[in-house]
């Protein structure tokens, strides 16, 4: 499927019939999708045979790369065996069991329980409910309120879109769901006062939590919920100080704590959850992408035994559930995934080279002209495009400037995901030294040009 007559045709049936997510249909109708036909390792290629590095992991996903035939082994012998039965009416099957203990295993030492959905959206949704329910359960209804952060993003479903904080998400929602409220990003990068010190921003980014919670009254708030890193918000990664207050604050007010791990789940921090490496200590998780590597669509909410107590203490049914929750085949393909994941000591290797290797490469581009900061933890990073690095001052237009960068990183056979004008980066876990050489050397160039481009906007 990849000579030029083919690739012009998909791209015009693509046009004709696909309306893809997160889009403008008028400019993907103008230009054309761009046609993904193979995958190896780190690589990708598309349908003019053009080799792509792939410095978003799919979408914050492919962790152990394209092309494991083991996986695509073990979804074939599930389907031999059974490809589907569903896990309604006291039925289950050996992949959902063996899947959730071993999540049971690695998640932190209380969170025990797994209820499984095909989306990082719908583990969100089921965390919502779970966490109303139980509430309920508890005696106390009227605490439905969820507080999350301004750039959060919990998945596009209206109830996971309202918990999201993004107004763009929120504006095609008509209307949002009641019962959420959105406090400060802890993004000391865009949001610090002159002169303030990461981690007395990270205080005060905290303690907003606190203020919301007291605005709204106590007995009112059910749950804070957070990604480790907010992700598709723009790789922001909070101070130190940030957690470990958030954390103090949800003790003091004994309301639930939903980590949102959907993309920090599965290594990407180094840990198997973020969780573990910023010392949360979460009531709920919600995971989805990188449980399988993305090769099979599986999610779920993993909680704590004070949840599930409650729930088994309850004699009647909780009344949610999808035909897909632990697909035996998505559980078979996760389970190989994870062991991939541990025989090939991919979690360490983020700490000892991945890691530090990312980190080494964006600081090369600290000093650029248009460079404002680069950060990263893990495997997770980001460059922040700037007009003026002393005041931290943006491009006019936000966003027209990370576009302009990211098509030089297109055409130079790079992905990296512009949020507005902050460049993202989820390498698969799988990078070496080359892939990270590579990277770097596409990024000086792209960055030059886009200097070039924007010259006359820069401050002097
Ligand atoms: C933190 C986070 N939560 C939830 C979601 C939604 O996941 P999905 O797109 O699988 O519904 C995403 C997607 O990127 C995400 O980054």
């Amino acid at each position: 499927m990849t000579n030029q007559y083919q690739s012009a045709q998909l791209r015009e049936l693509d046009a004709l019939h696909h309306l893809h997510p997160f889009t403008n249909h008028t400019s993907l109708r103008a230009g054309g999708a761009r046609v993904i036909v193979r995958g190896d390792g780190p690589y990708i290629w598309d349908s003019e045979g053009a080799r792509i590095l792939d410095g978003m992991a799919g979408l914050w996903t492919c962790n152990v790369g394209y092309g494991r035939k083991e996986l695509a082994q073990a979804a074939y012998d599930q389907m031999i065996e059974l490809p589907f039965y569903n896990t309604f009416f006291k039925t289950t099957h050996p992949p959902v069991v063996a899947l959730s203990r071993k999540l049971a295993e690695l998640a932190p030492a209380n969170l025990n329980q797994v209820l499984y959905g095909s989306s990082g959206s719908e583990a969100n949704d089921a965390a919502i409910r779970l966490i109303r329910h139980y509430w309920a359960l508890k005696g106390e209804p009227k605490r439905r309120i969820i507080i999350s952060r301004k750039s959060a993003y919990h998945g596009s479903t209206i109830a996971a879109g309202s918990m999201g904080g993004m107004s763009h998400v929120h504006a095609h929602s008509y209307p949002v769901y009641e019962g959420f409220r959105h406090i400060i990003d802890p993004y000391w990068y865009g949001e610090s006062e002159d002169g303030e010190s990461p981690e007395d921003f990270g205080i005060r980014a905290a303690r907003a939590l606190e203020d919301e919670i007291l605005a709204v009254g106590p007995e009112n708030v059910a749950a804070f919920a957070g990604e480790p890193v907010q992700g598709a918000g723009g790789v922001k990664i909070a101070p130190e100080s940030y957690w470990p207050e958030i954390q103090r604050i949800v003790d003091k007010y004994g309301i639930l704590l939903l980590a949102d791990e959907v993309i920090t789940g599965f290594g990407r921090l180094g840990t198997w959850f973020g969780s573990q490496h910023y010392g949360i200590r979460p009531n709920l998780i919600t995971f989805a992408k990188a449980a399988t590597s993305g090769y099979l669509p599986l999610s779920g909410v993993i909680v704590d035994d004070k949840i599930a107590n409650v729930l088994m203490a309850h004699d009647d049914d909780f009344h949610h559930g999808y035909t897909f929750a632990g697909h035996p085949v998505a559980c078979a393909v996760a389970l190989k995934n994870l062991e991939i994941m541990e025989q090939e000591k991919l979690i360490a290797r983020v700490n000892e080279f991945t890691g530090p290797a990312l980190a080494k490469m964006l600081a090369k581009f600290r000093d650029h002209p248009i460079v404002g900061e680069v950060r990263s933890v893990g495997l997770l990073g980001a460059i922040e495009l700037v007009a003026d690095k002393s005041t931290r001052r943006r491009f006019a237009d936000p966003g027209r400037v990370g576009l302009i960068c990211r098509d030089h990183f297109f055409r130079e056979g790079f992905i990296m995901r512009a949020v507005f004008d902050t460049m993202v980066t989820a390498p698969p876990l799988i990078w070496t030294q080359a892939q990270f050489d590579e990277a770097g050397a596409v990024i000086q160039r792209a960055l030059d040009h886009t200097l070039n481009d924007v010259a006359r906007e820069i401050a002097a």
